[in-house]
């Protein structure tokens, strides 16, 4: 068996196929084809009859080689802005262009469909568990995004939950500050930052969602935590070895499908849990005749939905999948964060002086989800960084009908894939694509185009967290400059990113908080 590593890049679990690292042997998992003809027609998924059989007079498959979204890169400069692949039993149309990204996503219907997410959906098809908004499709789908919206995406919606984020916040830097000097190095040094951050992304979104604090960031944590945080990272690796094999052969080698259903039941159980937990309080409470507003400062989200009486299994099959969708995103845009601004001292410190003054004289308080939400250099900090580091490296989409994007038309129920990473690196749109520089947000140079880095998605079936994730982001800066000069390891070479369908860095992050 050749030493895998998936990788597939997408939001919690699209399938873009260009995520595989081969190692030692190859594995003959991936052949592209170039597309030919002008308004040919690729095949769909469903009548594509095999890999390569691209347009009449094309179809020339190219080799495999080593997939990480750096390969997205790689086919666009090989093929062009367009491209077939093929990745075990699946067929997908790469675009890697800006323009073509926005042609495609502006002919959406009413109800996008990102992909089949097939091995999460029939995970709760077989455990007769109800879908969340992520593997819901249809009019499931639009019910729920109707109901979560008006919850999590308003920009005065996500603001509800600062109260409840500062103390989770101030336990952050709490934590890191304990973690600094635990083993060999400097002192203010912390190993694996994202390994604390994994911790921070759960126990915000846990607290925003289920209004109980988990304790993640406490000295001891919680084993329940560690085990969900493991089964997040573990069932991406599954889906993505569930979704190469054809079915016949889950039989012959069951192992990934076993995988993925034990990381979700884990995840499920966790979420039963806590939903349970919080409803219980909420009945006492209702007994004793208080209102929930009594329970204290913070809101959350499960009681929003209690009371617009959503089924209980749609509840929980919802708390769970934003669960997972609420840890890797976050803590790995932090930890990209921290690890560019310790190697660009000069922006760190102009962002700290940003920072400060936001505070107010003699304040030593955190600046308000207002206030931080309108500081140039955070918001610009937070753009590149996901630039350069898209959690989603590439997105999907199926086509509900045919359409048209660049010289061809695309049949509907074709899976398309949006190389968003290749896109936010491509110099034509940003000048020294792989520098981090958040002035180019700021006005300095041209104006890249509007889809060339889009790290929430768009349209109807854009990022539910989108609002939360960005307040999450800027006061965790916000209060770890405030406490810390963050600086690199002495003599740590550079870290670069690798998907495990989440953009990842390749190897652990370390890095020295010193008292400011
Ligand atoms: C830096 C942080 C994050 C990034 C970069 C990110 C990115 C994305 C992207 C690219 C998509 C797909 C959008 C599309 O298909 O057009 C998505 C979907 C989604 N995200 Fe996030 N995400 C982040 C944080 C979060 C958080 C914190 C939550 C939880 C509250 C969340 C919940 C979701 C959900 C539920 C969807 C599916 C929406 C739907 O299908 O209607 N995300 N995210």
């Amino acid at each position: 068996m050749p030493a895998l590593r998936p990788a597939p890049p997408f939001c919690p679990s699209h399938p873009d196929f260009l995520g595989w690292e081969v190692r030692e042997r190859g594995l003959q998992h991936q052949s592209h084809t170039p597309l030919g003809s002008r308004s040919s027609r690729f095949q769909t998924r469903n009548s594509a009859p095999g890999v390569g059989a691209g347009p009449a007079g094309s179809p020339r498959p190219a080799s495999s080689g080593p997939l990480l979204a750096l390969s997205q890169v790689r086919g666009a400069s090989r093929f062009g802005p367009v491209w077939l692949a093929s990745f075990g039993t699946v067929r997908t149309v790469y675009l890697a262009a800006p323009t073509l990204v926005e042609q495609l996503l502006r002919q959406e219907g009413p109800r996008p469909e990102r992909c089949s997410f097939s091995p999460w959906a029939e995970h709760r098809r077989r455990r007769q568990r109800a879908c969340g908004l992520l593997t819901a499709e249809g009019e499931e789908w639009q019910r729920l995004r109707s109901l979560l919206a008006p919850l999590l995406l308003r920009p005065q919606a996500a603001a509800r939950y600062a109260g409840t984020l500062h103390g989770v916040v101030r336990d952050l830097v709490r934590r890191l500050r304990r973690q600094r000097g635990l083993g060999a190095g400097p002192p203010a040094l912390v190993r694996d930052v994202a390994g604390e951050f994994y911790k921070f992304g759960l126990e915000g979104i846990a607290a925003v969602l289920l209004g109980s604090r988990l304790g993640c960031l406490e000295a001891e944590v919680p084993p329940d935590t560690e085990t969900f945080i493991r089964a997040v990272g573990s069932v991406f690796v599954s889906t993505l070895l569930t979704m190469a094999m054809p079915s016949w052969l889950r039989r012959v080698v069951p192992g990934p499908w076993d995988r993925l259903c034990r990381d979700w039941d884990q995840m499920f159980a966790f979420a039963q849990q806590h939903v349970e937990q919080r409803e219980a309080e909420m009945a006492l409470r209702s007994q004793l005749g208080k209102s929930e507003e009594d329970a204290g400062p913070g809101a959350y989200l499960t009681y929003f939905l209690l009371r617009k009486e959503l089924p209980a299994a749609s509840i929980l099959g919802n708390v769970t999948e934003l669960l997972l969708a609420g840890v890797d995103t976050v803590s790995n845009t932090l930890s990209w964060a921290l690890y560019e601004l310790s190697r660009h001292p000069e922006i760190q410190t102009a962002l700290h002086a940003e920072i400060s003054a936001a505070l107010g004289p003699g304040s030593s308080t955190q600046p308000s989800a207002t206030a931080l939400s309108q500081l140039p250099l955070l918001k610009a900090v937070v753009k590149e960084v996901l630039r350069l580091y898209p959690v989603v490296p590439g997105n999907s989409r199926v086509p509900d009908k045919d359409i048209y994007v660049g010289e061809y038309i695309i049949p509907k129920n074709t899976l398309v894939t949006l190389c968003h990473y290749a896109t936010s690196r491509d110099p034509a749109q940003f000048p020294e694509p792989n520098s981090f520089r958040p002035a180019r947000w700021l006005g300095e140079g041209p104006a890249p185009h509007p889809f060339a880095s889009l790290p929430f998605g768009f349209g109807k079936r854009s990022c539910m967290g989108r609002r939360l994730a960005e307040l999450e982001l800027q006061m965790a800066l916000a209060q770890i400059l405030i406490h810390f000069e963050v600086q690199p390891e002495p003599g740590s070479a550079p870290v670069r990113p690798m998907t495990r369908t989440v953009l990842v860095p390749e190897r652990s992050i370390n890095l020295q908080f010193v008292d400011r």
